[in-house]
Order: structure tokens, then sequence, then C-alpha cells
């Protein structure tokens, strides 16, 4: 038998929120895994300086700012992914926050409304848009959290924000699917990042959220990528419409 290939040579693949964190890791995994990356980011200063580290890997590319919410600036990252590369062949809907409201009674209408457009209406509004420019063997890697399926109290605008997106993922996935595009999500427990540092600074605060892991301990952001690497390649070739649990195993 021929072994599949987790290669992604010269493909086309756009990160969002890809500044930083996650984004970044995914970013610099894709293109040492041959891949030539759109960086993409509200923060266009920051997506360039990935940019250049992609460049210094032998790959290509290109910064945009988009800030994921407006449904306008989806529409020019696309485009300017199109002039630039000529087609898409992944998208990783990475770009995602988790503000906390105090209790139920005091979620805002803005916190509501930010929340819903970063983690569901721009990952859907970008599925959209790009499977008009993507071959067949294509993937859209969406980035959901275990919150999605463990909604806890202060979390629960973010978990039905990322729960809709996994519905993103498995009605997009049976649409998709004769055209041979594959959409799948990585549902994360927890890793060490901007957003996770915000959320437990201490080490009391770190030490009691990795309790219910089994690995115990919080993940590094590396320990993600590989997975996203499995789902934009050929190797995963016959997966789409799942949500895979990536978090260290756990209640
Ligand atoms: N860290 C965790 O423990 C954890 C757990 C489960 C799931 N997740 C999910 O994993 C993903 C990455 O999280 P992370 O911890 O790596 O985040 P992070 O370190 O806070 O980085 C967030 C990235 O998203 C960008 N971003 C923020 N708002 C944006 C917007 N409106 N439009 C476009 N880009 C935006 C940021 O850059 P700019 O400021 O330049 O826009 C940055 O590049 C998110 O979807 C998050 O929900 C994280």
């Amino acid at each position: 038998m021929t072994l599949p290939s987790f290669r992604l040579d010269d493909k086309v693949v756009i990160v969002t929120g890809a500044s930083k964190g996650l984004g970044r890791a995914m970013a610099l995994g894709f293109a040492e895994s041959g891949a030539d990356v759109v960086v993409s980011s509200r923060k266009v200063v920051d997506c360039e300086k990935v940019a250049a580290e992609i460049r210094a890997l032998g790959r290509r590319a290109l910064a945009v700012a988009c800030h994921v919410g407006d449904w306008d600036q989806c529409a020019a990252l696309v485009d300017a992914a199109v002039a630039e590369f000529g087609r898409i062949d992944v998208l990783v809907n990475n770009a995602g926050i988790a503000p906390v409201p105090p209790s139920l009674s005091e979620v805002t209408e803005e916190l509501y409304t930010k929340t819903m457009d970063v983690n569901f209406k721009g990952p859907m509004r970008l599925a959209g848009l790009v499977v008009e420019h993507m071959p067949a063997g294509g993937s859209i890697i969406n980035i959901s959290s275990k919150a999605s399926l463990r909604p806890s109290p202060f979390t629960m605008v973010y978990a039905a924000a990322k729960a809709a997106q996994n519905t993103l993922t498995r009605a997009a996935a049976q649409e998709l699917g004769p055209r041979g595009i594959r959409v799948n999500s990585i549902v994360c427990g927890m890793f060490h990042t901007d957003s996770f540092h915000r959320a437990a600074p201490t080490a009391e605060a770190q030490s009691a959220a990795s309790r219910g892991v089994s690995l115990g301990r919080i993940a590094d952001p590396d320990e993600i990528v590989g997975t996203a690497i499995y789902l934009a390649s050929e190797a995963s070739s016959y997966l789409t419409g799942e949500l895979i649990l990536l978090d260290g195993g756990g209640s």
C-alpha cells in the first residue's frame, strides 16, 4: 500500500487569528509541511512578523488584516488570498474570543454580538466564501472548544457560539462532501496562550485548571498543530463532519 501523506506541499492555507497563540503555531507548522500561508488577524503589523518567519522557512506568505466578525472584511480577505495565490486549499477558522460576563443577568448585547460574530458568524462567512475558490481535496478546519460540549455558567455565550460553530462543521460537511471538500473541528481543551493566561493568571489557577485533565497538564499550542496538519492533509481524506476532542483526556 501507499502510505498516506501528511505533507502540504504547495497547498494554500488561510489561518485566521494567526498573529499569535495557536494560530501562529499552526501557520508555522503548515509552512514547515510545505504550504504557503495567508496570515490574518486584525493587527497586520503582527501578521507581518509571522509572515516573515514563514518566508524564512522558504515558503510564500501574505499578511492580511481582517476582523472576522465583519462581513465585508471577510470578503476582502478571501479576495486578497485569491489575488495572490489563485486558489485556497485549506481554511482554518482559528480566530476566537471568550469574554466572561459576571453573571447571566449581566450579559450585554455588545458582549453577545461580539462573541457570536467572531466565533460563529465569521467562520460561517469565510467558509461560504472560500469554497468558491477551493478545489476538490480542500479542507476547512474550525477551532472549537470543549466548552461547546461541556458548558459552564460564565462561558455560556462563548460555549453557545462554539456549539453553533460545531453545527457549521456538521452541516457544511454534508453540503460540501459531494464536491470533495471536507469540514472538521478540533475541539480543544486548554492550552497555554495569552487568552488562557488572562483566564488563569496564577500558578494556582493553572494548576486547578489542569486537575480534571488525564495527562495532568495544560497543553502547549504546538500539541494542537499535528492534528491540524492531519486534517489539512490527504492523510485524513475520508474524515469529514467530525469533532475531534483534543483535551488531554478528562471527564
Ligand atoms: N487557549 C485556550 O485554552 C483555548 C481553549 C479552547 C479553544 N480555544 C480556541 O482556540 C483559538 C485560538 O485561541 P488562542 O488562545 O490561540 O487565542 P489568542 O492567543 O488570544 O490569539 C487570538 C488570535 O485571534 C486574533 N483575533 C482576535 N479577535 C479577532 C477578530 N475579531 N478577528 C480576527 N482575528 C482576531 C488575535 O489577533 P489580533 O488581536 O491582531 O486580531 C490573535 O491572533 C480560539 O478560537 C479559541 O476560542 C482556545
